[in-house]
């Protein structure tokens, strides 16, 4: 599985790529996983401005950074979509970058990883129904964190005591991972 771990934040120090590493960390210990970290960042997508949805527009005229965002998405099996909440849903910037997408998602299985006071619930629900209308096979497991940034330090190791909670964020997003692998390889058959 060729798994992309999408950073759904930009600003000046922000907190989502640690979460972000360790999540990619953890799957790529994953027997046949391979995961990679794609940092919105990296792509400096201008206000989505298009004439036609991009789904019905087979004549789609778009710039340099418009295609090296469609191309590094459209590499993937699998995706985990970590947001971050803000005023109750996803930053304006991940919503601007998924509204780009044409068939990038289609029929692949995506998974959402969300935190802020209350595990960033209210932009994961948002997040779900956002990358349905896109065409992904959203699965049912999720992962909401709170009270995370302190433990996991910029490489993205959890802390030893977290780690160690059977309820806690690294049992919660081990399940996620295990279910997302299923979905992954059902799903590559059937396509
Ligand atoms: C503009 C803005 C709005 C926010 N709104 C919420 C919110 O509605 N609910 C919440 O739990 N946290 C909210 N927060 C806190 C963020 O979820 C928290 O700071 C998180 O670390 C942001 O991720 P980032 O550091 O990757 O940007 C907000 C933060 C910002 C910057």
């Amino acid at each position: 599985m060729k798994l992309a771990v999408v950073i759904g934040s930009t600003r000046e120090n922000r907190v989502t790529p640690k979460e972000a590493k360790w999540i990619a960390n953890t799957a790529n210990k994953i027997t046949d996983v391979e995961a990679e970290i794609v940092d919105l960042i990296d792509y400096q997508l201008p206000f989505f401005a298009e004439a036609v949805s991009p789904r019905y527009n087979p004549n789609r005229q778009i710039d340099q950074a418009v295609k090296m965002w469609l191309d590094k998405i459209a590499e993937f099996d699998a995706y985990i979509f970590i947001t971050p909440e803000y005023n109750h849903s996803v930053p304006g910037v991940l919503k601007n970058a998924i509204d780009y997408l044409s068939s990038e998602l289609n029929r692949k299985p995506a998974a959402v990883a969300s935190h802020g006071s209350v595990g960033g619930a209210r932009a994961a629900m948002h997040l779900k129904e956002i990358l349905s209308e896109s065409r992904a096979a959203v699965i049912p497991q999720a992962v909401a964190f709170s009270g995370l940034n302190d433990a996991v330090d910029e490489d993205g190791n959890l802390s030893e005591a977290f780690k160690a909670n059977p309820y806690g964020p690294q049992a919660a997003l081990d399940s996620m991972l295990t279910e997302l692998k299923w979905y992954s390889d059902a799903l590559a058959n059937a396509r």
